[in-house]
């Protein structure tokens, strides 16, 4: 059918034609952001899972929520290899500039502006990547003493008491949370924690790998207490349905029931790869109804693409020896798995590989759902896995 036409969005947070099966989360959020508004108690939100899930998209359309309320957001996205200070000053100084503009008095946040600058004064040397500069003199002895913990929590007590005489809410959007470090993730905690004993109108919406969950535990014990955590998983089939389906409707253009059928079964449901069959099938379509015949021609399409492309570069970040692991660990199915397990498909104490299974985790290719388990993090990777590789023996 036209290419031009074609609806499906197939990318790392690119906004799906149909947001399907998200209702009840998008409506927490806005719950938590008007009971914060309104001065009442309500936990910061994390979101995880796996690669494709729909997390950044989520995270975008609550930010995007929030700013037609009125509310004051802060987009950060935390790279591989960043200091958090580096990646969260730029983005809380256009955010604050934005609110300063549409306010009558600016001395409330020539402060601000100031301990901004003290904060990223105190953490140049330390925090090298810092590319920050602000035409306004440090607010001396206001988080400057150099410890991020308490200088994050001056920060943020100062941003959030502005807000609160404004009767305006903050709110921090960061995303891929997992690859900021533990100091810093224990720093931002404990920043959060005190601004929410406080009843200060700021607050976090966070996503990031299903590790992110033990990651903040471990940062500080007390993270679960002060989060609320939430799994995003595959669609349930009839959302997966309806994010195939709707797309398609609004252009006139139908499927029919086994072809949807085939659909679900083959992404099982993942929202990434809904959106890539969906765009083969358009392609390969002649005319509607999609049919059978055409959507299992757009599986192998769609399964030789994704072997090229979305598995094959991670697949390529992994030595020798961590491809051994994965392809044991595919042998015995999508997952969770015992490490056990794994190791004898390897024929190898569980001991001698586990540096190979720790790395796995630190580069966010597979994580520990449980204590001795281990599963991949990115979904049909077992599959993927006995594709390109062979079983050693
Ligand atoms: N609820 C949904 N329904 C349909 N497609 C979705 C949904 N959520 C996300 N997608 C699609 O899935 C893909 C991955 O989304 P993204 O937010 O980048 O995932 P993640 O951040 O979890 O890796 C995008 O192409 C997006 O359009
Ligand atoms: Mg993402």
């Amino acid at each position: 059918m036209d290419p031009r036409t074609n609806p499906y969005a197939p990318g790392a947070g690119t906004p799906p034609p149909e947001l399907a099966g998200r209702d009840g989360l998008i409506e927490a959020a806005a719950v938590a952001l008007d009971r914060i508004r309104d001065g009442l108690s309500a936990r910061s939100l994390v979101m995880y899972g796996l690669r494709g899930v729909g997390k950044t998209v989520l995270l975008n359309q609550m930010r995007l929520n929030a700013e037609a309320n009125g509310l004051v957001t802060v987009p950060v996205e935390a790279p591989e290899g960043r200091s958090l200070p580096a990646i969260l000053l730029p983005s809380l100084r256009s955010s604050l500039i934005r609110v300063s503009r549409s306010e009558a008095t600016k001395a409330g946040f020539k402060k601000v502006f100031g301990i901004l600058a003290s904060f990223a004064k105190a953490f140049r040397v330390k925090y090298a990547d810092i590319d920050f500069s602000i035409d306004i003199e440090p607010e001396e002895g206001i988080a400057d003493s150099g410890d991020l913990e308490n200088d994050l929590t001056e920060l943020l007590r100062s941003i959030g008491e502005m807000a609160r005489e404004r009767g305006v809410v903050v709110s921090l959007f960061i995303d891929e949370l997992q690859y900021v470090k533990e100091d810093q993730l224990a720093a931002l905690i404990t920043a959060l924690h005190s601004a929410n004993q406080r009843k200060l109108p700021i607050t976090l919406f966070a996503a990031g790998l299903p590790q992110l969950l033990g990651l903040l535990g471990k940062a500080k014990s007390y993270a679960e207490r002060l989060f609320d955590f939430q799994f995003i998983g595959a669609l349930a089939p009839e959302f997966a349905r309806e994010a195939l389906v709707e797309p398609a409707r609004r252009l006139n253009v139908e499927y029919q029931t086994e072809a949807i059928d085939q659909i679900v079964q083959a992404t099982e449901c993942y929202p990434y790869f809904l959106q890539a069959w969906g765009q083969y099938c358009w392609q390969v379509a002649e005319k509607t109804p999609i049919t059978l015949e055409d959507t299992q021609q757009a599986t192998e399409i769609a399964i030789a693409q994704l072997d090229s492309s979305f598995f094959r570069v991670r697949f390529d970040r992994l030595t020798p020896s961590e491809r051994r692991y994965m392809r044991a660990m595919a042998e015995l199915g999508p997952g969770p798995h015992r490490s056990g397990d794994v190791a004898e498909i390897l024929h190898r104490p569980v001991n001698s590989i586990a540096p190979t299974r720790s790395s796995l985790i630190r580069k966010g290719m597979a994580y520990s759902p449980a204590h001795g388990d281990i599963a991949f993090t990115v979904p049909l990777f077992d599959g993927f896995m006995k594709r390109i590789m062979r079983l050693e023996n």
